[in-house]
């Protein structure tokens, strides 16, 4: 009997017509998020679920899907499900490693810049037709040098070197820190504080675990060189975003840029969002038609080799099969 898949969304590229040929396929095919009872609904009828990192994959999710044999998210990220829960069962999770690194990269390169030399201000002021009334001025929209200053790097994964890369290329010092010392070429290992302590740019480039939910916290905001820069394109969660405000208010930090935020969608109100030297990107480090369409088709493979018989090619608990 063909096995029925649960996807909720649409997805970019022809993966989910080769999936329909092998598969039953039920797709979500409303606007943003699936809510969760029809989630919850569609998942209880599913052997294998394609899911975002929208969707929380939970205990309750999984007490209510007695066939679900395989989860597939069209992420990297896998914060948004209880991976212990998934291993209790022995059913395989898939993510999408690899094929964001360089979209993500850029990104978080464009924010670096965008922050250092005010671009969104300056776009704004041109628009608002302020510049009218200026013109050319010697002063006008100072910002931050990027060459020849120093970025550290949280989180030595491929995205975090993929920015190191593009820092080289800028001219900047690269200073590195990540949980299990790694030694790049290119990058100075440093202990975190230190990284903290010397840094003009600090990019995040970790993932969320236990370990770096509030990673930086009000102490390690008050422990980054006074003028730096933060860049978080990693996940909401390892920043407090009250703490960083503060931090932006008081003059300690120059400015920060964030795609990724505590809550999801951000709300207008997010006091981050009322400091000039902030700047924000609705969560698209990925997104380019590229990047998302090689996430979906590894989604979709995933979930097709586990619903005929196979081990998931990238599978981010491949102790399951053990
Ligand atoms: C994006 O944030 C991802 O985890 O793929």
């Amino acid at each position: 009997m063909r096995k029925r898949v649960f996807v909720s969304h649409q997805l970019p590229g022809d993966g989910l017509a080769k999936l329909a040929e092998h598969c039953e396929l039920d797709v979500w095919q409303g606007e943003g998020k699936v809510p969760r009872d029809y989630l919850l609904e569609h998942a209880a009828k599913a052997d294998g679920l394609v899911c975002l990192l929208t969707e929380k994959i939970d205990r309750a999710l999984l007490n209510v899907c007695p066939r679900l044999s395989a989860v597939s998210s069209m992420s990297v990220g896998v914060d948004h499900v209880d991976v212990s829960a998934l291993n209790e069962k022995k059913i395989p999770l898939g993510n999408t490693p690899g094929v964001l690194v360089d979209a993500t990269a850029d990104l978080a390169f464009a924010l670096l810049l965008a922050v250092a030399r005010r671009i969104p201000e300056g776009d704004q002021f041109v628009r608002s037709g302020e510049w009218e009334g200026v013109s050319w001025s010697p002063t006008l929209f100072l910002g931050h040098s990027v060459a020849g200053k120093t970025l550290g790097i949280v989180g030595l994964g491929e995205i975090g070197q993929a920015v190191a890369r593009r820092a080289q290329g800028f001219g900047m010092k690269v200073l590195g820190w990540s949980r299990s010392q790694r030694d790049i070429p290119g990058i100075r290992y440093c202990s975190f504080d230190e990284v903290l302590a010397r840094s003009d740019f600090v990019s995040i480039n970790v993932a969320l675990a236990e370990q770096t939910r509030n990673l930086f916290d009000q102490k390690a905001l008050a422990r980054m060189k006074p003028g730096a820069i933060l860049v978080n394109t990693a996940r909401g969660g390892i920043v407090d975003e009250s703490a960083l405000a503060a931090s932006l208010e008081t003059g300690h930090l120059a400015g920060a840029a964030f795609d990724v935020f505590e809550r999801e969608p951000t709300s207008r109100n997010n006091p981050l969002l009322h400091a000039p030297n902030f700047v924000a990107a609705p969560h698209t480090g990925s997104a380019t038609l590229d990047a998302r369409t090689a996430m979906a088709d590894i989604a979709l493979e995933n979930i097709l080799a586990a619903m005929t018989g196979r081990p998931m090619p990238h599978c981010f608990n491949p102790e399951v099969y053990a």
